[in-house]
């Protein structure tokens, strides 16, 4: 299930983050934590199984109608198990009322990929 992000999280959403090629410097990466932290418009959710946290989406709303997912990362040994894709729906189901939802251009390709298996019969 997705939950919201709090601080006391930060280091295991910090491992996560780093997974996406875009936030390898760690000051970067630190910077993109306090972002999430401080910034209204950003918001990140974490992917819970049990007690483990194993996955992480991050959006951003953009302006009153759009919101875009800026970061999705999967922890590596649970990938390939539709964890990215659940996620995505969750945002969906979660903000779709409200907002066009898009995705950040390191997000598109995953993205597009996952919306077109929902979409098979
Ligand atoms: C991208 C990512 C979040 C996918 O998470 P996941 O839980 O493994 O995703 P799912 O299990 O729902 O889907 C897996 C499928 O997506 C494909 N896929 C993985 N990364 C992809 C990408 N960047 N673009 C397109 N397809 C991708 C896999 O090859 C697999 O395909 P298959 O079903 O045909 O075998 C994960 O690989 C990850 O954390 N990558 C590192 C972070 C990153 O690069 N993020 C930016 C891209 S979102």
């Amino acid at each position: 299930m997705l939950i919201r992000f709090k601080r006391n999280l930060e280091k295991i959403a910090m491992g996560l983050l780093s997974f996406m090629p875009e936030e390898k410097d760690v000051k970067k990466l630190q910077a993109t934590i306090r972002e999430y932290e401080e910034n209204d418009h950003l918001h990140l959710h974490l992917w819970k199984e049990g007690d483990d946290v194993l996955g992480a989406i991050g959006v951003q709303t953009v302006n009153d109608n759009q919101l875009m997912i800026n970061h999705l990362t999967v922890n590596p040994s649970h990938r390939d198990q539709g964890i990215g894709s659940q996620m995505i729906a969750e945002i969906h189901r979660i903000y779709a009322d409200k907002y066009d939802i898009v995705p950040s251009e390191s997000v598109k390709a995953f993205y597009e990929k996952a919306k077109d298996d929902k979409s098979q019969p």
